[in-house]
């Protein structure tokens, strides 16, 4: 807990969300090295341009994964029981989950996020494209414990968490998260879960600095986001996107560097740069399929079957919980 928080809240009358950013800004600054939490991400802007990073040439995640869920359709639907619950960790683009909501009948749509607009666009469209679905929003950080909705007590549990965004968790934090939902949607639950695969580095770095800049402007725009939220003076001239891959961590780092000494101001707090220091904005870790299936069962599940494409760039996993 950042003892100014209190004050800062008082002088500069935040809202609670603006308060933790503000909290967890000024922390991550102060650290060495020092890093931003990627979730700060997705603002209006940067939502914006991660839809464009989705359809980039190089960026094969997206339309791998749309392209297993869309050829494997059957097979996924195949495991699914009938009448569950699919509860989604996470809101954003409905265009995944729509692929299991056609080919499978389900008991209701549980979206999970802690963003209020994107949940109610998420279930209004949903509402609107399948009239008979009962859906069932839940604000909520998906991260930690949190209650389904009592009218889907009765239902067989089907979990989605799409997009390899357990990449961008820590291996412990990835397992923490599995557990956690393994938890909430208790007994015999099934979850299908999407996980980029290691591969060539050469095609892992291109999908991180893609020729057309939209990475390098997603990742500056988390500063963007600083300056305008808490009246930070980050100069974004002075700032550079490089995206590395870590090979003995398994993953793609982003960072932002410094091209100067420098100081910058947060809130009345001072950050001095060196020339060259970096600012660690994102992990995005690859898995293996062994290494993935370890990480399932340490955290309480079975992987059921796996499917990937045919250059085996991404992977998509049922699992079911374990006993
Ligand atoms: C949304 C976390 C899956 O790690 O590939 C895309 C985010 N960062 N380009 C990823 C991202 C840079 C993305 N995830």
């Amino acid at each position: 807990m950042n003892v100014h928080a209190p004050a800062l809240a008082h002088t500069h009358e935040f809202d609670e969300q603006t308060t933790a950013f503000a909290e967890d800004v000024i922390g991550n600054l102060a650290q060495h090295p020092k890093r931003l939490s990627p979730k700060y991400f997705y603002d209006v802007t940067g939502s914006e341009l991660f839809e464009q990073i989705t359809v980039l040439p190089e960026y094969y995640p997206t339309r791998t994964e749309l392209g297993i869920l869309r050829d494997r359709g059957d097979a996924i639907a195949a495991i699914i029981a009938k009448g569950a619950a699919l509860v989604e960790f996470g809101a954003g683009a409905t265009t995944k989950v729509r692929l299991l909501l056609e080919r499978s009948d389900f008991g209701a749509y549980v979206p999970v996020d802690i963003s209020g607009d994107f949940l109610k666009a998420q279930a209004d469209a949903l509402r609107k494209d399948f009239p008979g679905l009962n859906v069932y929003p839940v604000a909520a950080d998906f991260t930690a414990p949190f209650a389904l909705p009592a009218e889907i007590a009765n239902m067989p549990k089907l979990g989605f968490f799409p997009g390899s965004t357990l990449g961008n968790f820590e291996p412990n934090e990835a397992s923490a998260f599995l557990r956690t939902a393994r938890e909430i949607l208790g007994d015999g639950a099934q979850m299908i879960v999407g996980v980029d695969l290691e591969k060539d580095e050469r095609v892992l770095y291109d999908a991180y600095n893609d020729s057309a800049g939209v990475t390098a402007r997603f990742n500056l725009n988390v500063l963007v986001r600083i300056n305008r939220e808490l009246g930070g003076n980050f100069d974004l001239s002075a700032f550079t996107h490089r995206s590395i891959y870590n090979r003995e961590r398994h993953r793609i780092e982003m960072h932002l560097i410094s091209r100067k000494a420098q100081n910058v101001r947060v809130l009345g707090h001072n950050f001095s740069f060196r020339p060259g220091e970096s600012i660690h904005t994102e992990n995005s870790y690859k898995y293996s399929f062994e290494r993935f299936t370890a990480l399932a069962r340490g955290a309480g599940w079975k992987v059921r079957e796996s499917w990937t494409d045919k250059n085996r760039m991404f992977s998509v996993h049922a699992l079911a919980a374990l006993d």
